[in-house]
């Protein structure tokens, strides 16, 4: 997975936090939990449940690394193992603990350290923190306080237990993007990564006509702030293509000269592809060649693109296509006209900014600090994506050079 240009890129909590969790404007069920104070609510319960689930799969996905492989640092783009596990806790005790249920933080010596902003990717292995065995004991010592405080005051209106619970199972996409790199994913994970797409995968385009579309999450539920506020875009005629680019098609690219083809790169890109060397994609040459291309960068996606006379879909054709694939479909991933949903996530041409009205909440560092013209967005979710965070309207971000991701693309054109 080398060559690429490994500049740290930091993800965050907890700096520069404005006002009070509570007081936060969160559309959620706040008048339906009202009254559910007094005993263990389903809510207290469903929530305990749900984190009680994540933390399997957390401990269960490095359950059988050794303990040299979870604080090595695999990739300097990529913390070790054992910072995420510290992350999980940290992040859980300052949301739910101390915010949520009022208490000091358990390791105040530990919030600088796990705090993805003030230390970012790059330095990670060279600090001081927790080793294995004491970041699962902080594991266990934080969710039992946030359990007693979740038995204590239920959960409020949901919506910061919500965030702490997909902040984990985030987390777990995150570690087995450094697991990749380090050959340390499991049979069953790899397999995943490397399934063709079925026989019968439509090819060709689904065409969608233009107009207004109302893009982002509305009033109800879980989002997050990037996702709000809902506004309509108007949209011209597309099309989408029916399966996500695979490895065999990416092959064909690279053989016909698609990185020695000036005319298919951007400036950025081209530029990114001299300094680094990158003459093909090593993991698609590895992969089976019906298997969704997986990662590639944004810089590589749009080259791929140009060359078949296409492009990048932007955010708001994802989402309207996306969702118009849900509604034909079995209202899940499968069954519609887009095949090979959440197989990989899906480069989009679009920077990521911050919608008309955007708020941040409950924190500026989740994603106002990325805001701009460095990121671009992805849509959808990976294989290694768990389905608690997927939904129509979530929005990823990275930078265009990055190829950790589980990333690839599927085309777009003007109809
Ligand atoms: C939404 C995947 C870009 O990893 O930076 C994890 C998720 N935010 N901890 C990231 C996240 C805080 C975020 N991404
Ligand atoms: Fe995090």
């Amino acid at each position: 997975m080398g060559h690429v240009d490994l500049r740290s890129r930091e993800e965050s909590w907890g700096a520069g936090v404005e006002g009070d969790v509570e007081a936060l404007q969160w559309s959620g069920a706040v008048a339906a939990n009202a009254e559910q104070s007094i005993s263990l609510s389903t809510d207290a319960e469903q929530a305990l449940a749900a984190m009680h689930t994540a933390r399997e799969l957390t401990l269960g996905l490095v359950a059988g690394i050794d303990e040299d492989d979870l604080i090595r640092v695999h990739s300097p783009i990529m913390s070790p193992l054992v910072w995420d596990l510290g992350h999980i806790a940290a992040y859980e005790d300052l949301w739910l603990a101390h915010r949520h249920g009022g208490l000091a933080l358990l390791r105040p010596e530990l919030a600088h350290l796990y705090d993805a902003f003030e230390t970012p990717r790059a330095v990670r292995g060279e600090i001081e923190a927790l080793g294995p065995d004491e970041a699962r004991d902080y594991l266990d010592a934080v969710r039992a306080r946030t359990s007693e405080v979740i038995a204590g005051r239920g959960v409020g209106n949901g919506m910061v237990c919500e965030m702490v619970l997909r902040h984990e199972l985030q987390h777990t996409e995150t570690m087995r993007q450094t697991m990749a790199i380090g050959g340390l994913l499991g049979d069953e994970d790899r397999a995943r990564l490397d399934a063709p797409l079925p026989h019968d995968t439509p090819d060709g385009w689904l065409q969608l006509g233009g107009g207004p579309y109302a893009v982002g999450a509305d009033g109800e539920g879980f989002a997050y702030d990037n996702e709000r506020p809902r506004h309509t875009v108007e949209l011209r005629p597309f099309a989408m293509a029916h399966r996500p680019v695979t490895n065999g098609s990416w092959m064909r690219f690279s053989e016909g000269g698609g990185y020695e083809r000036r005319e298919w790169w951007s400036h950025e890109g081209w530029a990114w592809k001299e300094e680094h060397d990158i003459t093909h994609h090593p993991a698609v040459a590895a992969g089976h060649p019906d298997a969704p291309a997986c990662h590639v960068s944004w810089f590589e996606a749009d080259a791929f693109a140009r060359a078949q006379s296409a492009r990048l879909p932007t955010e708001a054709e994802w989402e309207r296509a996306a969702a118009w694939s849900r509604q034909m479909g079995d209202g899940s991933s499968g069954g519609g006209p887009l095949a090979g949903m959440h197989r990989v996530w899906e480069w989009t041409q679009s920077s990521f900014e911050g919608y008309p009205g955007f708020v941040a909440r409950p924190y500026r560092e989740y994603s106002e600090v990325f805001f701009g013209d460095d990121y671009r967005v992805l849509r959808g979710a990976s294989w290694a994506t768990h389905p608690r965070v997927v939904t129509l309207t979530f929005r990823n971000w990275d930078l265009p050079q990055r190829r950790q991701i589980f990333a690839g693309l599927r085309l777009a054109a003007d109809a």
